[in-house]
């Protein structure tokens, strides 16, 4: 039997066309194409500005550069995420702020943020992860303590919260187009802004912070960075943006049969799973929390064992405080008990538009195995 993958991009032949033809174009580079791709975003986020980057890290690199986020300041960030949301705050000079996570969701506590709030916090920087942030909650947040949002919404490009879409509503929104999200460009992500102002300074800020003056020549008042989009991405960009709604679509059923033939399991009890509710959440992973006492063998043989059995198993996320880079600034473990509990149980299983449900019978069919064989 193939080997099924924990996660696999769909590409078919009209999108392989459309590359090759901005390959045959010449124009490969920030263009023609690129201007279209961010208005098909804008159009989905209700005519707001957007701006396409390199990667959704150097989006949100670029939004809190923008908000004026450095040395002195505070941003506030969940410990259980990707690394790329405490990077970027690190790399401003501003004090990364941890905070837990709801078991289930994934999601930053708010109240604990609340909490963590002091006179230096600029930036609330939560991820939507296993279900989409309450937008209305973020508002609040925002008003109250007079802070900004960003929202990492790298899992969440296709999710819709309220009613609307992720990205229509909120401060600034960071989307990413990396092959194990829910469209793809390669590597890609973009921003969706509140104003022309902002995605002005965008447009300078991802391209060396050039301006354009009226006799023809340019000028750097600030210096930015290299995180523009190239046009060969935007074309395929355009392409996938067409099936996004039909992929979360299928991510959503397929999500539906791993608890249909997860239930009843007394090993994977429902608070080791993703909520089942869920709605708007458009699935970028099925993640579940393994037993390991009851298994009686570590993850990584869990994950070999799947592996032999021809399914790939993936990991998200560590717990970004007990890395070695903020170990070293005196974080320990038993400070976020949550988020280090997900970092130590959490399996992410194959889960991608391309699958069948005989896959994801596959896949409880193995892991029934390997939970009950006895380690050798
Ligand atoms: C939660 C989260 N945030 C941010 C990122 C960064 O995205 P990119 O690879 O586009 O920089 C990722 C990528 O995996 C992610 O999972």
């Amino acid at each position: 039997m193939a080997f099924l993958p924990f996660v696999r991009p769909t590409i078919d032949e009209a999108m392989i066309a459309a590359v090759a033809d901005t390959l045959r174009s010449r124009w490969l580079t920030s263009g023609p194409r690129t201007a279209a791709f961010e208005q098909a975003l804008s159009q989905r986020f209700g005519g707001r500005p957007v701006r396409t980057l390199t990667s959704a890290t150097a989006g949100m690199q670029v939004a809190l550069e923008l908000i004026g986020v450095g040395p002195g300041d505070e941003v506030i960030t969940p410990a259980q995420s990707f690394f790329a949301t405490a990077n970027v705050i690190e790399r401003t000079g501003a004090a990364t702020v941890f905070v837990d996570v709801d078991l289930r969701t994934r999601n930053i506590d708010l109240e604990q943020a609340q909490a963590a709030v002091t006179p230096r916090t600029r930036v609330l920087l939560p991820t939507h992860y296993n279900a989409p942030l309450d937008p209305e909650a973020l508002a609040a947040f925002a008003r109250r303590h007079g802070v900004r949002v960003v929202e990492d919404a790298a899992l969440a490009i296709g999710s819709r919260a309220g009613g609307r879409p992720v990205g229509a509503t909120g401060d600034i929104v960071s989307f990413s187009f990396h092959p194990n999200k829910n469209m793809t460009t390669i590597e890609g992500g973009a921003l969706v802004l509140n104003d022309e102002r902002e995605a002005g300074l965008v447009e300078e800020l991802r391209f060396h912070g050039i301006r354009r003056l009226e006799d023809g020549t340019r000028d750097v008042e600030r210096a930015g960075s290299k995180y523009n989009f190239s046009d060969v991405s935007a074309r395929l960009g355009l392409e996938q943006l067409v099936h996004l709604d039909e992929w979360c679509r299928a991510r959503e059923r397929l999500a539906h049969h791993y608890f249909a033939c997860l239930e009843g399991d007394e090993l994977l009890t429902p608070e080791r799973l993703p909520p089942r509710d869920n709605p708007g959440h458009s699935w970028n992973m099925f993640t579940v929390l393994l037993p390991l006492e009851s298994m009686g063998r570590s993850r990584k043989a869990f994950i070999d064992a799947m592996h032999k059995d021809g399914i790939g198993v993936g990991i998200s996320y560590e717990a970004i405080h007990l890395t070695t880079l903020f170990r070293g600034k005196g974080f320990r473990p038993g400070r976020f008990p949550v988020s280090e509990r997900i970092a130590r149980e959490t399996a992410t299983l194959p889960l991608f538009p391309e699958m069948h449900e005989s896959d994801v019978e596959r896949v409880c069919a193995a892991m029934g195995r390997v939970l009950r064989r006895k380690a050798a």
